[in-house]
């Protein structure tokens, strides 16, 4: 018999959003009849616009001809896309050769623990987007858990709540190999300032720490003064990498496409560019992203494709200014909602996963139970914005009814 991995069997529930689904079909068993609506996990649900489907039908159309074929492609990603992605993303901050095309964020963090190995030490925001310590459990870079079993022995959690204005106290926080930072935070909905992301990037600089930022949500900041990119804040090229996503940007969460940037500055301990050995590990573990999908993602960075990426942006934050105009208005600490598509909101007196099931049992509602983010989410739920417009303006309704 092969014995089962142990790190697999340190994470003590399935991965939080299956398990909201199972719930979610637990409900909907006992009440057939009921409609529910999800505000749960960040699923874009708006149809991709004409002009990006054309790109992708076109692609596909080409694969059937002699002259339009493509087999494997370079495993960084087409030469177009990347310098397409420098160039209108990041206005040319960054260079076409530093990006390396994927098939979502959520798959290069898994890659990058891989590259960063299980010795690595670690630190994240709580609350933040589960995949970096669960990713970090599987990898073997954590403990066991803490006394009160709420976090991981081996895992620095820097607090974010409304307390620090949602970003960390660093005097306090021991050095770690490195600091996940979400920005836009998924689930808060925290944006950090310049000022603040200096401050993390001097705090790494000193500590030889890097630097992994994710900015899967940055096309939702409207405040010009707002970085969309660490890259935007001077001395980060040193001590931070990016990884970002079309999913939330472009709809893409089903088509899956996405990149990092890592920069040519960016040195392990050795001297060894960072940038060699993930090469190494993308052209070993990943093929590159679909060539059919990355015509997609290049008609997205198009003049006419890129307004309609905005004009779906704007629809999904109008949807969020719904949500959190009704649970303001319920009385509901709310937190997010402005540069971000997710409202995160107090649930006074009760847990998160009570609040949950409440919101769901009741007004036939999934949200997200904030506890699943992180210790520091305990008490919060979390509101997606991503919905239909008539679902999102029926679940205010029945929210203020059942929570008003
Ligand atoms: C979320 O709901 O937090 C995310 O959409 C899940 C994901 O992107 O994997």
């Amino acid at each position: 018999m092969v014995e089962r991995n142990p790190n697999l069997a340190k994470l003590r529930a399935g991965y939080l959003f299956p398990e909201i689904a199972r719930r979610k079909k637990a409900v909907i068993e006992e009440n057939p009849e009921a409609k529910i609506i999800s505000l749960g996990i960040g699923d874009t649900t708006e149809p991709l616009s004409g002009g990006i489907v054309s790109s992708l039908v076109e692609a596909c159309r080409g694969m059937g001809t002699l002259e339009g074929y493509s087999g494997y492609g370079a495993e960084q990603g087409m030469g177009d896309l990347r310098e397409k992605i420098a160039e209108k993303l990041y206005r040319g901050i960054v260079k076409p050769e530093e990006v390396y095309v994927s098939d979502g964020a959520k798959c290069d963090t898994g890659r990058l623990q891989v590259m960063f190995g299980a010795e690595a030490t670690v630190a994240v925001q709580d609350p933040s987007y589960p995949v970096y310590v669960d990713g970090s459990v599987i990898l073997g870079q954590t403990g066991g858990y803490n006394d009160d079993a709420s976090q991981f022995d081996g895992i620095e959690y820097m607090r974010c709540d409304a307390s620090n204005n949602f970003f960390p106290d660093l005097s306090a926080l021991p050095r770690t190999d490195l600091i996940y930072f979400c920005s836009p935070n998924n689930p808060t909905g925290a944006v950090a300032t310049k000022e603040q992301l200096k401050e993390l990037i001097d705090f790494a600089k000193k500590n030889r720490s890097i630097l992994i930022f994710d900015a899967a949500y940055s096309a939702y900041i409207e405040d010009p003064e707002l970085p969309r990119s660490i890259f935007e804040v001077e001395g980060s090229r040193e001590v931070a990498l990016e990884i970002n996503s079309f999913s939330k940007m472009a709809g893409f969460t089903g088509v899956r496409l996405g990149w990092s940037v890592v920069p040519q500055e960016l040195k392990f301990e050795d001297g060894t560019p960072v940038s060699k050995d993930w090469n190494r590990v993308v052209t070993t573990l990943f093929n590159g992203a679909s060539n059919l999908v990355q015509k997609g993602g290049l008609a997205c960075l198009s003049d006419a494709g890129y307004s309609e990426v905005e004009e779906m942006i704007h629809y999904y934050k109008t949807n969020a200014t719904i949500i959190k105009k009704a649970l303001t208005e319920m009385g509901l600490e709310v937190y997010g909602g402005v540069n971000s598509p997710y409202c995160w909101a107090r649930m006074e007196g009760k847990g998160s996963w009570e609040a949950f099931e409440e919101i769901l049992t009741q007004a036939f509602v999934v949200t997200t139970p904030g506890a699943g983010f992180g210790p520091a989410g305990e008490g919060f739920v979390r509101f997606s914005s991503f919905g239909h417009r008539d679902d999102v303006e029926e679940a205010v309704e029945r929210l203020r009814k059942h929570l008003g």
